[in-house]
């Protein structure tokens, strides 16, 4: 399904669903939904004058008029223009979108909701509308299939965002543009993390990884057991061990732009950020095994690789005058003969030894070596994401991911990014006081300790294997998955972190 700005009057483009955005309280029709509106002989009007449709945010009804080149008007509540928002344009496109193909419409034909005259009252920046509404249209469209022999109605063709003037539409056919690929991007992590385990252990997404890296422009590098052991990462191979699937160490590595991606030409000296994302592709919890309820949940454990994966695949759109490394440790936890077991030590990297108490903390010991890995490239910055804790959950609920970081240049920046792309963060804390918890008597450090303030303890431990790179960690536990349908984002693997690192990466390159 592709998204594209086109020039044109509303009324007259055939599509299966035309959708038109209504503020809340609107008592005059302007742009789009008035020239339907007289196309149709007043069906909007008359719908707002006997209150059988406000505005509200959300709210949607279908129309069959007579009168226009589409079929059927799905109107959409944008809510009050003052609390209209890049989100709620996203939310209110991608409710369209869906009913659109529920109906089985085929096509659909859009405007920038909130752009145009609707502009004037919003203050809504009309580039940003249009992105919002180009993202919002694919992400609620989207549906995870691969699976079903009976996919329901099909796909729609083809979502046109349509206006009128000439000018407008030169100027946002690069937003909305974007914002396709941003979602599309978003989508390529969706259906990695819906895809069940089976499918998806290690070496299948190193594959995936190689196959992103050959389309879109990054030299991709796997690493086996041999290689792993030569490098001495002892904690993201104990994780493996239980596993049938060996683990991999996936390195992603696009050059900065006007740089060929040749080894002999990258620059020593260019600066490079580091982008780290959790690989579990299965979570049992090992030998300190989980309980059985929503343990099936944990094909989701490679959240963090998705995202990462994901923003490698829209990297060549973003221009960026530095060098981006993506780094995804892969394993599958299980338990077996040959597991990590409670009580084991185990020796990361940079030569540190871990006690392992818990081997369900899996997550930080496969992302000590990864850190590990990543102060070779010296970063200027590195942001990792990983499903690491259930207690952020507990803590945030599913609105937003927990930021741990030291580093109050990245805070801002990441802080801005969310912002812009809704895709919420909440500062945490990285208190050195929470360390001596993790205090072990046999080895350097404990993998895992009190179950209270876990997402902080998580936290301070990969804190130690940053060392002094300019770092931040996002437990995206509580966003990765969504329990409940919303309108942009149906139930199972959200994408979570795609389109913020995607904003703070190009937010970042015009600095
Ligand atoms: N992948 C899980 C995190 C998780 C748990 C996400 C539950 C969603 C729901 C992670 O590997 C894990 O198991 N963490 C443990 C840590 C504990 C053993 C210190 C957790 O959160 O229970
Ligand atoms: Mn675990
Ligand atoms: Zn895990």
């Amino acid at each position: 399904m592709n998204v594209l700005l086109r020039r044109g009057e509303v009324t007259a483009r055939p599509a299966g669903a035309l959708a038109l955005g209504i503020l809340e309280g609107t008592t005059a029709l302007t742009g789009a939904a008035a020239a339907v509106d007289r196309a149709t002989r007043g069906a909007i009007r008359s719908l707002l004058k006997r209150g059988d449709f406000s505005g509200r945010f959300l709210e949607s009804v279908v129309l069959y008029p007579r009168g226009l080149g589409a079929q059927r008007v799905i109107l959409v509540g944008l809510g009050r223009a003052r609390d209209l928002d890049p989100g709620r344009v996203r939310r209110a496109a991608g409710l369209a979108a869906r009913r659109a193909r529920e109906l089985g419409a085929g096509t659909l034909v859009t405007v920038a909701h909130g752009a145009g005259p609707a502009y004037l009252k919003t203050g809504l920046d009309p580039a940003r509308a249009a992105q919002a509404t180009a993202e919002g249209s694919i992400l609620g469209h989207y549906r995870f299939t691969s699976y079903k022999r009976d996919a329901g109605t099909p796909p729609l063709k083809r979502i046109e965002v349509l206006e009128k003037d000439a000018a407008l539409a030169r100027a946002l056919t690069p937003a909305v543009e974007r914002g396709a690929r941003w979602a599309e991007a978003v989508c390529l992590a969706r259906d990695l993390i819906n895809t069940p385990g089976q499918d998806l252990v290690p070496e299948r997404l190193a594959a995936r990884a190689r196959e992103i890296g050959r389309d879109r422009g990054a030299r991709v590098e796997v690493l086996g057991v041999a290689q792993l052991e030569r490098l001495g990462m002892g904690a993201l191979l104990a994780v493996g061990r239980g596993s049938v699937h060996p683990p991999r160490l996936i390195v992603l590595d696009r050059p900065p732009r006007g740089t060929s991606g040749t080894r002999g030409r990258r620059a020593a000296n260019v600066p490079t950020v580091v982008l780290i994302g959790k690989g579990v592709t299965f979570d049992t919890g090992g030998i300190s095994l989980k309980p059985r309820e929503n343990m099936h949940r944990m094909k989701y454990d490679m959240s963090g690789a998705a995202a990462v994966l994901g923003v490698f695949s829209a990297l060549p759109d973003l221009d960026l005058p530095f060098r981006v490394v993506g780094i995804v440790p892969s394993a599958e936890n299980m338990p077996g003969g040959r597991a990590l077991k409670p009580g084991d030590v185990v020796r990361s990297m940079d030569g540190t030894t871990i006690e392992v108490t818990n081997t369900d903390a899996e997550g930080r010991l496969l992302l000590a070596d990864a850190l590990g890995y990543a102060r070779r490239f010296a970063p200027v910055a590195v942001v990792d994401l990983a499903t690491l804790t259930g207690a952020i959950t507990l803590a945030l609920g599913h609105l937003a991911a927990g930021l741990f970081t030291g580093d109050e240049r990245l805070a801002a920046e990441l802080g801005a990014a969310a912002e812009a792309s809704g895709e919420r963060i909440w500062r945490m804390p990285l208190w050195d006081d929470y360390a001596p918890e993790m205090r072990s008597d046999t080895a350097d450090i404990l993998n895992s300790a009190a179950r209270e303030g876990g997402a902080c303890l998580a936290a301070i431990f990969l804190k130690r294997f940053a060392g002094g790179m300019p770092w931040a960690h996002l437990d995206i536990a509580s966003t990765a998955w969504a329990p409940v349908d919303r309108p942009h984002e149906p139930r199972g693997g959200t994408g979570y972190g795609v389109r913020l690192l995607l904003e703070w990466l190009s937010r970042r390159a015009e600095a």
